[in-house]
């Protein structure tokens, strides 16, 4: 059992919770991941670590409510705990001096991007972020991104706050102003394919942390796999990190859409107070 210790709202629908997790703390580096289940029969849920403290044993996730397993985690209080918490899991994010970075996150994905961002500043990196939402209450952590980065970009696609557009366009000036060294992009799918695309022309190392469907996160399931140059990759034991260049985001897309039907059934019996099944 996981011991919730503290819980917050950080905007529509987000929610952050720490949790008492000292052996996973200790060994956490950034890019990894656990997998929680919070009762016997719940769904496993994949999440970013997007925090750690080894001193005081805990982890800091957040996470988005998109469906059945992630409102019952949003209904959670400080307190309350969680029964598996397995990790951390997937292969570290590769942290060096790079010279000039740049880290990209968009939505839930300014969570995951917070660690890296930070350890690349330690690391000696001049770091340039940007962080984007649909709007401004899906923006959250700008201070954190801010005290880690050498300039933080803000950018929303209604214009509500910071610049108005996508990181994408903040990225493609960077671009040409600058030598870039590496990007990391972390957010929705199609914003790391556009991602991608812009960095390509460049010649700039990109990469994405890939979240497609996982269920066991050992490898052996074979539902995170994904199309990586000419390979199949598991993303729970090979990623969830690749370059970004060689990630098929059109296959990846449209075997996160795969099981769209059931999940939609899943959250209407919940909306209606139905049982899950
Ligand atoms: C490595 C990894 C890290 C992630 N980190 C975060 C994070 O830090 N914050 C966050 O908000 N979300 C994160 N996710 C996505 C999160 O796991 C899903 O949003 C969650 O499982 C949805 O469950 P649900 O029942 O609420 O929604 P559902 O209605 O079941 O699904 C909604 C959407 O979530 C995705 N999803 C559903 N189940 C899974 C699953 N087992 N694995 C991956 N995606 C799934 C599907 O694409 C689906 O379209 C991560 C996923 C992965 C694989
Ligand atoms: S989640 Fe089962 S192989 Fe990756």
């Amino acid at each position: 059992m996981y011991k919730i210790l503290h819980k917050e709202s950080l905007g529509t629908n987000l929610h952050l919770l720490e949790v008492e997790a000292p052996r996973i703390a200790r060994k956490a580096e950034s890019g990894q991941f656990i997998i929680l289940r919070l009762k016997e029969e719940a769904e496993r849920i994949p999440l970013t670590i997007a925090d750690y403290s080894r001193e005081k044993g805990t982890l800091t996730i957040i996470f988005q409510e998109v469906g059945f397993s992630t409102r019952e985690l949003a209904g959670c209080q400080a307190g309350d705990t969680i029964l598996d918490l397995v990790g951390p899991l997937g292969v570290p994010s590769e942290i060096e001096n790079y010279g000039t970075v740049v880290c990209v996150g968009g939505g839930v994905g300014i969570a995951p991007v917070y660690p890296i961002t930070r350890d690349l500043k330690k690391a000696g990196n001049r770091v340039f972020s940007i962080i984007g939402a649909r709007n401004s209450g899906l923006l959250f952590w700008r201070e954190k991104m801010a005290e880690v980065s050498d300039q933080l970009f803000i950018t929303t696609d209604d214009g509500s706050e910071g610049r108005k557009g996508f990181v994408s366009d903040v990225l493609k000036e960077i671009l040409d102003k600058e030598k870039v060294q590496r990007v990391w992009a972390i957010g929705p799918m199609i914003m790391m394919k556009v991602v991608a695309d812009t960095t390509r022309p460049y010649g700039v190392p990109t990469i994405v942390s890939l979240n497609p469907i996982m269920v066991d996160g050992t490898g052996m399931c074979g539902a995170c796999r994904v199309a990586v140059g000419k390979e199949t990759k598991f993303a729970c034991v090979d990623g969830p990190e690749f370059d970004a260049h060689l990630v098929d985001f059109d296959l990846a897309m449209k075997r996160a859409a795969f099981f769209k039907d059931k999940e939609q059934q899943a959250l209407a019996m919940c909306k209606c107070g139905g049982e899950r099944r």
